[in-house]
């Protein structure tokens, strides 16, 4: 098919520009034209609740806060203290209690935080107020006792509560503009500062990574993914991108890489993002994503049904690009390379087959049992790779790699594996502090067993066992052990099905709090 098309391409060509023809990517389709998501709404501080602005007040029990109290005259105060009894309202975390028809205000909504809110509850409850006023026409504003760090994480909250992939709907599904979110602060200035240098470059990671993985195969595929990310990191100081095209990678011997991608039209890259911050150390920490921008499971082909969400396995790249841009658009004083390992692995005449040997970029040799575990493939060479030219201080891998792990921790914690116990726990530490957590799950060196080939150095798949720790098992057969190494698989947490109030049904985003964490750790 496609030496025929190359033909046709060819004759045409005589009466035709070949430039339109070199642009063009067999069977890609026509894709969607790329137009914009609904607007979102402007994030501001100020001290006073702007007028007609629909109020959001959170409150850590039935009472209502001053900085509430004071924005109601007595008449107002008494019919919300009236509501909040009828409900039996209480201001435990997550409960919200909606009014209207109060004083001169279009809508009060009163959402619970709990007594003493952590950051993260803090934000939880921003991001309620986002999605229950989605549809609010006013402009909001939230009130609350929070002081200018805490209205900063509020806002967090909303940035990345508000979120949506809508882009491609063209039938009357668009949310208007209805105007700007205001958190009312006794330190607006404050609130301003420390949201514009942590909050705001986290909330841009998180809308970057759920973007790209959000979006369909035929709009991102390796290439368009490295455009879409150097489009994203533009201007941004302290950067430097490197790309690997196919050529590069079979020239580096990386065999694995090449393999998963051989059976797709659509080259395989890899991108490497490094950010160096002022004052940060020599040796960078390394994040290596997993970037199959589609896994149709290739030969050893996937059955049909959810198939489609197998877009969203380059979910672990984004999530490193995010990260990536968080931390470089903060000017963090840290250190770090985002690497994605990026291929489409289709079935094809061209595709590996079950049985194929190929020979890594280490050396190693790896005989296919299954063309479907190919995130392995592609993360054993990344971090070959990184290891080689960025001398990285330790590796953190980060993937959708295994089934297994779903049926394992759900979508309650990505699955952590790791022979170094100091990174281990920094790791574990990230996840509880950025909400975005992780549980440890076992590498026993007698797993090794399972995965050992008849006639190569060893197989990619066992058939049966422990998948996700024979997944991580044979990741870090390619990382040297001198090397610090963490693998997350996070197919469990890349996607939802229902929305939370930080993370809206669709792709998550997940990775990019914790690897920001983790890289703001220290570590
Ligand atoms: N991308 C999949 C893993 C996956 C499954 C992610 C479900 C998200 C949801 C991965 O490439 C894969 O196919 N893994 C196989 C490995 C097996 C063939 C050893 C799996 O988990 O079944
Ligand atoms: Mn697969
Ligand atoms: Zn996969």
């Amino acid at each position: 098919m496609r030496t025929k098309s190359l033909l046709l391409a060819a004759c045409f060509s005589l009466a035709f520009a070949p430039a339109t023809v070199a642009q063009t990517v067999a069977g890609s389709g026509i894709a969607p034209a790329t137009v914009s998501n609904s607007a979102e709404r402007a994030i501001g501080f100020a001290a006073n609740a702007p007028e007609g602005a629909a109020l959001a007040i959170l409150t850590a029990d039935s009472s209502l806060p001053a900085q509430a109290n004071a924005l109601l005259d007595a008449s107002g105060r008494e019919a919300v203290a009236a509501a909040v009894k009828a409900a039996g309202f209480d201001g435990s975390a997550g409960t919200t209690l909606s009014l209207r028809g109060i004083g001169t205000r279009p809508r009060i909504l009163l959402v619970g935080t709990g007594a003493s809110p952590t950051v993260n509850a803090l934000a939880e409850a921003g991001g309620k107020v986002a999605q229950e006023m989605k549809s609010e026409a006013h402009p909001i504003a939230i009130v609350g006792s929070f002081d200018g760090a805490q209205a900063a994480d509020v806002g967090f909250g909303f940035a990345i509560g508000q979120y949506r992939f809508d882009r491609y709907k063209t039938v009357g599904h668009k949310i208007p503009a209805t105007g700007a979110v205001t958190l009312v602060s006794a330190d607006p200035a404050a609130a301003q500062a420390a949201f514009d240098g942590r909050s705001k470059p986290l909330a841009d990671g998180v809308r970057l990574s759920r973007d790209l993985a959000n979006e369909p195969a035929n709009v991102i595929y390796p290439d368009s993914f490295v455009a879409r990310v150097r489009e994203a990191f533009a201007g941004v100081p302290g950067v430097s991108i490197e790309v690997l095209d196919e050529a590069a990678m079979r020239k580096l011997g990386m065999g694995n890489i090449v393999g998963v991608g051989q059976g797709s039209p659509r080259g395989s890259r890899m991108m490497l993002v490094r950010y160096r911050g002022a004052g940060a150390p020599a040796a960078p920490l390394a994040f290596v994503g997993k970037g199959i921008t589609f896994d149709s499971g290739g030969i050893s082909i996937k059955p049909g049904a959810n198939m489609e969400n197998m877009k969203g396995d380059m979910s672990g790249a984004a999530s490193v690009m995010g990260a990536a841009l968080s931390l470089a658009k903060s000017r963090a004083p840290v250190h770090i390379v985002a690497v994605a390992a990026l291929a489409e692995n289709m079935p094809d005449g061209n595709s590996q087959r079950p049985g194929d040997v190929v020979r890594s970029m280490s050396g190693k040799t790896v005989e296919m049992i299954n063309t479907d575990a190919e995130g392995r493939l592609v993360l054993a060479d990344a971090n070959e790779y990184v290891a080689k030219a960025y001398a990285p201080r330790a590796i953190v891998n980060i993937a959708t790699l295994t089934g297994s792990i779903v049926g394992a921790l759900s979508d309650q914690y990505a699955g952590l594996f790791s022979r170094d116990d100091a990174l281990a726990d920094r790791v574990i530490a990230a996840g509880k502090t950025s909400g975005e957590e992780v549980w440890r799950m076992p590498l026993h060196k007698n797993y090794a067993e399972r995965m050992k080939s008849d006639i190569a150095d060893i197989r990619n798949s066992s058939g049966d066992g422990p998948g996700a720790s024979l997944g991580a098992h044979f990741v870090g057969f390619f990382v040297d052990e001198s090397m610090p190494w963490a693998h997350l698989d996070i197919a469990g947490m890349n996607r939802s099905s229902k929305s939370t109030p930080l993370v809206p049904k669709g792709m998550t985003g997940f990775g990019v709090r914790l690897l920001d964490e983790l890289a703001r750790s220290g570590e």
